[in-house]
């Protein structure tokens, strides 16, 4: 496919010299495989596109295709057995670490920073997606070459340390040192909920409702901050023992999601040390003014943020913003990277626009190289959540929902299915990161259940469900045919498929469904570069869609293991099951989702 697509943009590149060729992908199999559109090279030819178009399909000639001028589009068409041939090589026969669409490295560096929840807050359905978001990226960068930096900016420095610090101090230490046991002034907590991480999210909670009534115990919180940034003893151990508790509660998670950093050891917290030569740094470049209070700012009006960028309180206490910027400058230190990435939601859009103007006031290597990836909020039906208010989705709550969902459908549909609650995990799983990477990135989503598991829609389980069908055909086809769509562990985004030869005859894939699924098959490249290009999930989620209807029509009108088939027609057919089949696994991987083998 490359080769042909390189030939091509050759042969145009000679005919239209000095003209841009950006080839793209036809809206169907039937059109084309690749289209070259000719309206800017027509424009400067001054020359009509359409006439265009068909002067070149007169004048080019490539092997094992046709060029059809389709209006103002030059098409290249593969004759059926060439198009099968291209596509199932590069998804059978490549080798293991060069699946479909992997690109060589490129020696760029980039740093994803995503999750970053923030301790003794528990993790939200809202951190859900900033976790998945940014696990799909890092996974894709690293497919397509990029040096990729797992990073978590872990909230476990700041005033909310105080409140809690506060509250812990205040109600629970005396009588309940531990954690362990419900607390008399606390709710009791939901049986699965009797954590230490629960208890602190309950002293924060209870914190800030009491507050409301007397607001004196803002001065207690936020003098207890005071002692923690000052160093105070036991400040600092009740300090590491929170995010002790919240770092075991958050692997769990973590290792349940199938997600993993290059190191949870640089949370804000980590930064602290570096805040006193930082500001010095700011103070150094001219760029500190006098806020209210003995406030430090830096304005930004020059460069059209009309908010200035808060790095000091008045009390002279750091505050988040501040800490960003110190790990801006160390990541550059540390890491010299190409380009930064922040999965975090749109409610801090103008944080990142003052975080990254101040840093390219600071030192102009920053320009361009940091880019906030912004996801709109998750909304529930009852409305926004708030921890404060203590009225929050927890992740756990929705992928156990998901799955026990899942299992109850399992349990109509397929009460003999081996290993049920791996299988229930992993469709809930995929039902949730698929559902929210289908959504638009920056818009916010409403999670709606039968939405989200559908069989039938546009879901997770329904790729799996394709996937998870594929191969109980070649189960059922025998010899290694089911084991040609396995593979062992991963260790890097790449799933090791064994390279396997095609079969000789490609005959038995000239049916147009058979076809339409090879030209599905080939858009996946593409649908994964461009996951990159907008920092989003959402187009190699819908090609993994366009991918398993594909199969759909496959299935149903090519007979695959019928007895009247000849030998070369089954294999044939088998070939493409097998290449689709680990297509969809491997795409659901980048995602994050894995792809049962039976459902
Ligand atoms: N901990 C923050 C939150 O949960 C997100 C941190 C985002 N990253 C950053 N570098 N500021 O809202």
């Amino acid at each position: 496919m490359d080769a042909l697509r390189r030939t091509f943009e050759q042969q145009l590149g000679a005919a239209l010299p000095g003209v841009d060729i950006t080839l793209e992908r036809p809206r169907s199999g039937e059109l084309g495989d690749l289209a070259f559109p000719c309206f800017r090279a027509a424009k400067q030819l001054g020359k009509n596109p359409v006439q265009l178009s068909q002067e070149l399909a007169g004048s080019l000639h490539i092997e094992g295709a046709t060029l059809v001028a389709a209006g103002p589009y030059l098409n290249l068409k593969l004759a059926p057995a060439t198009r099968a041939a291209a596509i199932l090589s590069a998804l059978l026969a490549a080798p293991a670490e060069q699946p479909f669409g992997r690109q060589p490295a490129n020696g760029k560096k980039v740093i994803v920073e995503y999750s970053s929840p923030n301790i003794a807050k528990l993790f939200t359905i809202g951190h859900l997606r900033s976790t998945m978001i940014g696990h799909a990226l890092a996974q894709v960068h690293q497919f397509l070459g990029y040096e990729v930096t797992r990073l978590n900016h872990l909230g476990d420095w700041g005033t909310q340390f105080g409140t809690l610090l506060a509250a812990y101090t205040r109600w629970a230490q005396a009588d309940n040192a531990d954690l362990e046991a419900d607390f008399e002034w606390a709710e009791p907590a939901p049986e699965k909920r009797r954590t230490p991480l629960f208890r602190l999210f309950q002293l924060y909670v209870r914190f800030h409702a009491d507050e409301e009534q007397d607001p004196a115990m803002r001065d207690e919180a936020r003098d207890w901050f005071k002692r923690l940034e000052a160093g105070d003893p036991e400040a600092r151990r009740l300090w590491k023992w929170f995010r002790t508790i919240s770092l075991k509660e958050f692997q769990r998670i973590y290792d349940r999601l199938g997600v993993s950093f290059d190191t949870l050891e640089q949370g804000e917290a980590f930064y602290e040390d570096q805040l006193v030569p930082t500001m010095q740094k700011l103070e150094d470049a001219g760029l500190l003014v006098a806020g209210d209070k003995g406030a430090r700012i830096i304005n930004l009006e020059d460069v059209g943020i009309s908010t200035p960028c808060l790095v000091q309180k008045g009390d002279g206490t750091s505050i988040y913003a501040t800490r960003d910027l110190v790990a801006a400058l160390y990541r550059k230190q540390a890491y010299d990277f190409d380009r930064c990435l922040y999965v975090v939601g749109t409610d801090q859009v103008l944080h990142f626009q003052q975080i990254f103007a101040v840093l390219a006031k600071l030192d102009p290597w920053f320009q361009g190289r940091m880019l906030h990836t912004p996801f709109g909020m998750v909304k529930l039906p009852e409305g926004k959540m708030s921890t404060r208010k203590g009225n929050v989705i927890f992740l756990e709550d929705v992928l156990d929902e998901a799955r026990d969902r899942v299992a109850a459908i399992i349990e109509e549909k397929n009460p003999d299915l081996q290993g049920r609650e791996v299988v229930a995990e992993q469709l809930g799983m995929g039902a949730v990161v698929f559902f929210d990477a289908m959504n638009d990135r920056v818009k916010p989503i409403t999670f709606t259940w039968d939405r989200v598991i559908a069989l039938d829609g546009d879901t997770g389980p329904y790729v799996q469900y394709a996937h998870a069908r594929i191969l109980s055909v070649l189960r059922k086809a025998g010899g290694d045919w089911a084991a040609k769509a396995q593979c062992g562990a991963a260790t890097g985004p790449v799933l090791p498929f064994a390279p396997t030869p095609l079969p000789a005859d490609l005959g038995g894939l000239e049916a147009p469904e058979a076809q339409a699924l090879l030209f599905e098959l080939a858009g996946l490249p593409g649908a994964i570069a461009t996951v990159v290009e907008g920092c989003m999930a959402t187009p190699l989620a819908r090609q993994l869609v366009s991918v398993a209807r594909a199969f759909s029509g496959y299935y149903t009108n090519c007979p695959i293991l019928a007895p009247d088939n000849s030998p070369a027609v089954r294999d044939a057919r088998l070939a493409l099951c097998v290449a689709t089949a680990r297509a969809l696994r491997q795409g659901l991987y980048l995602m994050g989702i894995q792809a049962p083998e039976e459902m």
